[in-house]
């Protein structure tokens, strides 16, 4: 018998990754990715598993209790991997109510499909979170993010992923749903919308556009590559244990201004300009209002007890992310026409 599990969000950035590892590594589970397909979502992320037999998409809005019951209805669900949200902080300060319905709404009506149809007979079933270290808060005064870290969210963004995350702990003391959520840093990697900081830099370059850097610059973030992340889902759902919290960090801490410098390096090199060309593009601009100073996350239970570690070294993945993005030119002009000019043009022009 197969598995059947849902993978929510496949078609964003890391869910892509998230379903190419379950789909290639468990022939016997059904994988069903159930996505919106927002500005964020983009099928060319998984066109090389169209047509792998254990793999289906349903064009689904979480936010409609409807439509997951239609999903519901027609597979067999043992297990929910939850990665559909808005995900953009900068976003989330211009448009609040939108995290609110997909991220807080949506996740709540999840989890009333997982009750409803598992019957309290929660035998091998599985909803498991995928969440954020911003929901810890900011790390001004040093020291790192452990599981049992108070929250303190402090974007629309964080704060609705901590509303989630609270949801679907509520759900597990009141129902005994079975439940496992992770709070994981900064990714990057291949097929990130050029929204955030480090797809958005890499086609600036490309494109010769200034590289725009809130405030001083100063700001921390621990930067973990997406297969990575990837890689200890699928160790998570497997081995993890039920009602747990794992944090899962790439120990690899940047000043945003030291990480974009890093980057025009590597762009210099893969453009063939002369060494410092790129770096003349950097242009400090108005900061992010509420800007989190500093997330750093302690990921040593996941290493210890299920002995995760990173794969490739933060230089390793950069290189790998810049070479996939300069391979891809037809993925990102096909997204940064139309919507994402007038995206760019609204959240850049007064800064
Ligand atoms: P993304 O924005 O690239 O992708 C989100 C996906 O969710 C898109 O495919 C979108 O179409 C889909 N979606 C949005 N609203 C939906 C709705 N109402 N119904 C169904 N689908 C919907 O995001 P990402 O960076 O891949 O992040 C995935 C998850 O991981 C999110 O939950 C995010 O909070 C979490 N996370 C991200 C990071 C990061 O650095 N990107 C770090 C830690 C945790
Ligand atoms: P981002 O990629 O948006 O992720 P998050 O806000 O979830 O950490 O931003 C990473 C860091 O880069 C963050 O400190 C904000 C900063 N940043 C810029 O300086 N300029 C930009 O254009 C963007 C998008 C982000």
């Amino acid at each position: 018998m197969k598995k059947t599990l849902l993978i929510t969000g496949g078609a964003g950035f890391i869910g892509s990754h998230v379903v190419r590892q379950f789909v290639t590594n468990y022939p016997d589970y059904f994988i069903v990715n159930i996505d919106k397909l927002t500005y964020a979502g983009n099928l060319e992320n998984l066109k090389d598993l169209e047509d792998a037999e254990n793999y289906r998409f349903e064009k689904i809005d979480i936010v409609s209790p409807a439509e997951i019951d239609s999903v519901f209805n027609r597979y067999k669900v043992d297990g929910v991997i939850h990665l559909a949200a808005e995900s953009h902080v900068d976003r989330s300060i211009a448009n609040p109510l939108d995290f609110v319905f997909t991220n807080v709404v949506g996740t709540v009506n999840l989890l009333n499909a997982c009750l409803k149809n598992w019957k309290s007979n929660f035998q091998g079933r599985l909803f498991y979170h995928i969440s954020t270290d911003e929901v810890y808060g900011s790390l001004d005064q040093g020291g790192y993010f452990i599981e049992s870290t108070p929250y303190d969210p402090k974007s629309p963004y964080s704060a609705s992923k901590a509303s989630s995350d609270h949801f679907i702990r509520a759900y597990s003391n009141t129902y005994k749903l079975p439940v496992i959520i992770s709070n994981c840093s900064n990714n990057y990697g291949p097929n990130q919308f050029p929204e955030k900081l480090i797809p958005l830099a890499i086609n600036n370059i490309k494109n010769n556009k200034h590289i725009p850097i809130y405030g001083k610059g100063e700001n921390i973030r621990d930067w973990l590559y997406v297969i990575d992340h990837a890689r200890a889902i699928d160790l998570i759902f497997h081995r993890g244990t039920s009602g747990e919290t794992y944090n899962i960090g790439g120990n690899n801490e940047w000043q945003n201004i030291d990480l974009i410098r890093l980057l025009c390096k590597v762009m210099d090199k893969k453009l063939d300009k002369a060494e410092g060309l790129s770096a003349k593009l950097i242009t400090y601009v108005k900061d992010r209002a509420g800007h989190d100073l500093r997330y750093a996350i302690d990921s040593g239970k996941l290493r210890q007890e299920l002995h995760w570690e990173p794969s490739v070294t933060f230089e390793q993945g950069l290189e790998l992310t810049v070479d996939w993005y300069l391979n891809n030119e037809e993925w990102i002009k096909n997204i940064t026409t139309g919507e994402y000019e007038k995206y760019y043009q609204t959240q850049y022009a007064n800064r």
